[in-house]
């Protein structure tokens, strides 16, 4: 059954410009699904929509079989806790005056009533469950004291993901988390993701303009053009002759 089922999406930011248009897409739970498109295509703006920070009149969105975003101020609770968001700046996600351990535990601060199945019961103070999560996410547990000022760009997309992660979400959308990083760290953090996914069952949405990174992560790949979908397949039919000549111009881009 399909856990996120987006239904004829048209997003306006004015009256002349569509930034989605007729957007139809449906997830199955434990998905992993990569959106890719030029700058300007839409990407964002889907994000945006799916957290409920961009409004629409047109078309339909249903969550686990729920409206979604959900208005009602008890429901909308529960689809945030579920709904977690990588941004790819980790400096607007970390606030710069707090230590990374209390940075981490705030999503966890906000829904105590969110006993994360990854740590061990018995008593657990908080800087240990902070340790646990940059663990998790292949960090130095000892970094927890220090600032975001004090981390690397790589290691600050760590700590953003295992906020995210930290109130163990069930759909996880990343909007072009390893832009702002260099090649190597990228692949970790791909490698980190994609290891994540596959423990956890969590549905991913993969946002990225770069469609190798969106093909060693996803089983499917969405593109998106001018807010349209031209093309939606299995990752293994990516060379298959069928594919949308948009699709065809970013692979050689790519230059594979
Ligand atoms: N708040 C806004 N008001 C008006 N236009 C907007 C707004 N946000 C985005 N747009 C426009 O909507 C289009 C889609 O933007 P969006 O940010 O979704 O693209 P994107 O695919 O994420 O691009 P990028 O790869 O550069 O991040 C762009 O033409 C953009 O200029
Ligand atoms: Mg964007």
């Amino acid at each position: 059954m399909s856990q996120l089922i987006i239904k004829d999406l048209t997003v306006h930011y004015s009256k002349e410009f569509k930034a989605l248009d007729n957007v139809s897409l449906n997830v199955t739970k434990g998905e992993c699904v990569g959106i890719v498109g030029e700058s300007g295509s839409g990407k964002s703006t889907l994000a945006k929509v799916l957290l409920g920070l961009q409004s629409f009149k047109h078309g339909h969105i249903t969550f686990n079989g729920n409206q979604a975003v959900p208005e009602q101020k008890k429901s909308l609770r529960e689809y945030r806790k579920q709904v977690q968001m990588v941004f790819q700046d980790a400096n607007s996600t970390l606030n710069p005056k707090l230590p990374v351990w209390k940075s981490v535990l705030e999503p966890l601060g906000n829904f105590k009533e969110v006993h994360p199945t990854f740590l061990k019961r018995g008593a657990v103070s908080t800087k240990e469950l902070a340790v646990a999560l940059l663990e998790m996410v292949g960090l130095n547990g000892d970094m927890v004291d220090r600032y975001p000022n004090e981390l690397s760009g790589g290691q600050k997309q760590r700590v953003s993901i295992a906020r995210a992660l930290s109130l163990e979400p069930s759909l996880l959308i990343c909007d072009e988390p390893t832009a702002s990083l260099d090649v190597t760290v990228q692949k970790q953090i791909l490698e980190l993701v994609k290891k994540l996914q596959q423990q956890t069952d969590m549905t991913v949405l993969f946002i990225s303009h770069d469609i190798r990174a969106v093909t060693f992560l996803c089983n499917r790949i969405i593109v998106l053009k001018s807010g349209r979908i031209v093309d939606n397949f299995p990752v293994h039919e990516l060379y298959e002759d069928n594919r949308h000549p948009y699709t065809k111009a970013l692979i050689k881009a790519a230059s594979f």
